[in-house]
């Protein structure tokens, strides 16, 4: 088992789910991925997380993002969950929920921490681009849902960021004003990438609105 960190590549694997058997690369595609666990199948905070991300299905398909969710249950127990994800959060569960009785997906993403349960696992996200690269994480304890607007928000940053020299504030939101990157510092290219302009608070905080609104 490997920890995962930023810039590494996302391991690729082949394992049953709610939609059958998936290729995780042939899968993902040229898309980007949340791939992001739950402690077990049947259980409360679970069921509010993929509700939610069945309920956020449109915002991830305007991004160009395929979430992908994880449970160490197998595939045929996740079926009979999924109905009740769909009657009690009045969703529609949309996209695979991954199984892994073998725990073999656990251990490439290093999802069990044993320190914290030795069979469950703990609720990590990973935000993977579509060249496969894992671009952020995030690891809460069972007892804490994610906060699914934060994985949305994350994504708005990792895309923005990609297309312009800008960097997302505290608390950013897309459509908010950005920070432009220390390095850039040629008044020319400035002027070029941010006609509207920006304001310097301090020398190395630089204001500007969003470029691409
Ligand atoms: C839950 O998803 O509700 C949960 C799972 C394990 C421990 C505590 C809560």
């Amino acid at each position: 088992m490997t920890t995962l960190r930023i810039g590494d590549t996302a391991p690729d694997f082949t394992q049953d789910s709610s939609q059958g058997p998936i290729h995780f690369y042939e899968w993902a595609g040229d898309s980007w991925v949340i791939l992001f666990s739950h402690p077990a199948d049947f259980t409360p905070v679970c069921t509010t997380e993929l509700g939610r991300t069945a309920a956020l299905s449109s915002e991830f398909a305007k991004r160009g993002v395929k979430p992908i969710a994880i449970s160490v249950d197998p595939a045929d127990k996740h079926k009979q969950w999924i109905d009740d994800i769909n009657e009690t959060q009045s969703t529609t569960v949309d996209f695979p929920i991954l199984a892994d009785p073998d725990r073999k997906i656990a251990a490439l993403y290093d999802l069990i921490h044993p320190n914290a349960s030795t069979t469950a696992t703990v609720r990590s996200v990973y935000w993977i681009d579509p060249s496969k690269k894992i671009r952020a994480t995030l690891t809460y304890p069972a007892s804490t849902g994610r906060n699914f607007d934060e994985i949305v928000r994350v994504i708005d940053s990792l895309q923005l960021t990609d297309n312009h020299k800008v960097a997302t504030p505290a608390d950013w939101k897309d459509g908010d004003d950005v920070v432009i990157l220390p390095s850039l510092q040629d008044p020319a290219e400035i002027a070029q990438r941010f006609p509207k302009g920006y304001k310097a608070v301090k020398p190395y905080l630089r204001l500007t609105p969003q470029p691409n609104k």
